[in-house]
């Protein structure tokens, strides 16, 4: 919820992020910590690898090491957690995770496909203190979802949409929509599905050759196989639905990013990417990384997340950001980037504002 303390601490850290990204400097805010906290998965999409590599979660930082940054992202001023994997959710401690978060003053968010998680799990998550869950689903046709998902899942996702709603605990839902070949024709559907079932939210993501994790690339032949048929049919059709989205109060892709969907397939920059700077990942054994491409090696097991954050091989990576051209549209990037645009900040001044009630 926005107080006048967080609206005075996120205007201060829009002017800290902006200057370090265009005016050059460390920049040591980082609000956004993306948690890549497991690799491991139980679905078994066609979108996403994940699952066919997942190693065991040997490796992985425990909940102790986890909950040991906090001290650094105080430091860093990070606002907000977002943790996502693989299924994070395979995690046994992940309430212990989120409540440790939580209880040291940071908003957090999940992403799940959400297919496996009974009411007893969907209420101790939303008990934990989540602010916001993102659940995945590509359609709502089960076949669809199984062919598209790999998993017989989708009785499960809307049960657990259903619960994270109306549990002892509600909290906002937002819904991921990854959109393929596979379900372009099928977003309307999906979308009133989920507007009756009463979420805040609904997001379309174009299917990305790279995604999650810098080991991860889908092939030329999935993705010649997946990526949309279609663009400008589908931009038309997505600006539509996103007038009706919001004409309900329901949040949705910015028209910017609708105007620039096939920037997913493009060596180009719709927007200055503000990776790095704005938000950071952290990989399941520890590295830290300005986003799902470029790597650093630098581990949060060697050393503190924020003397990471202020080094000089941080700030060489960083400076790769500045100058990507990789296809790139993930809405936790673009989307995320463009809130520091001061254009944007100008000219949608509500949107900005519910948005942040809906995370903080
Ligand atoms: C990698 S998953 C991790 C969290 C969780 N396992 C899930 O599926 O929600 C994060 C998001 O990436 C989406 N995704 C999967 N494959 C993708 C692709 N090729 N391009 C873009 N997004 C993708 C998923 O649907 C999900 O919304
Ligand atoms: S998108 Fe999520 S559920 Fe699907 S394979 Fe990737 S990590 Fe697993
Ligand atoms: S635009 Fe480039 S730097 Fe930014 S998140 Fe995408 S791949 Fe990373």
């Amino acid at each position: 919820m926005l107080t006048p303390k967080n609206t005075i601490d996120l205007a201060g850290a829009f002017g800290s992020v902006w200057i370090a990204r265009h005016l050059g400097g460390r920049g040591g805010r980082i609000p956004l910590v993306n948690f890549i906290i497991t690799r491991e998965c139980n679905s078994g999409c066609k979108t996403c690898d994940s699952w066919k590599t997942a190693r065991s979660g040997a490796d992985e930082l425990t909940t102790e090491e986890i909950l040991d940054l906090r001290p650094a992202m105080r430091r860093m001023k990070t606002r907000l957690v977002s943790i996502s994997g693989g299924e994070p959710t395979l995690r046994g401690d992940l309430e212990t995770v989120i409540a440790g978060f939580k209880d040291g003053g940071f908003a957090v968010h999940l992403n799940t496909n959400a297919f496996n998680l009974d009411g007893a799990r969907v209420d101790s998550l939303a008990a934990s203190g989540l602010n916001v869950v993102y659940v995945s689903c590509d359609s709502v046709e089960p076949e669809c979802y199984k062919a598209i998902r790999g998993v017989d899942g989708l009785a499960g996702v809307i049960e657990a949409v259903r619960r994270f709603r109306s549990g002892p605990r509600p909290i906002p839902v937002g819904i991921n929509v990854t959109v393929s070949r596979m379900n372009e024709n099928e977003l309307e559907r999906i979308a009133a599905r989920f507007v009756e079932m009463g979420v805040q939210k609904i997001q379309f993501v174009p299917i990305h050759r790279r995604h999650t994790m810098p080991e991860l690339a889908l092939s030329d032949e999935v993705m010649s196989e997946l990526a949309p048929s279609n663009i400008g049919a589908l931009k038309n059709n997505l600006k539509r639905l996103a007038r009706r989205l919001r004409r309900s109060f329901i949040a949705t892709n910015s028209d910017f990013f609708i105007n620039h969907f096939e920037y997913a397939y493009k060596p180009a920059r719709a927007a200055p990417c503000f990776a790095g700077y704005l938000f950071v990942d952290i990989m399941p054994s520890g590295e830290v990384n300005p986003c799902h491409i470029y790597r650093t090696g630098l581990n949060v097991r060697e050393a503190p997340l924020d003397e990471i954050i202020g080094s000089e091989e941080f700030a060489g990576q960083r400076r790769e950001v500045t100058r990507c051209d990789a296809p790139c549209m993930m809405t936790g990037c673009l989307e995320t980037s463009l809130r520091c645009r001061l254009s944007y900040l100008l000219f949608h001044p509500m949107e900005i504002y519910r948005q942040a009630n809906m995370h903080l």
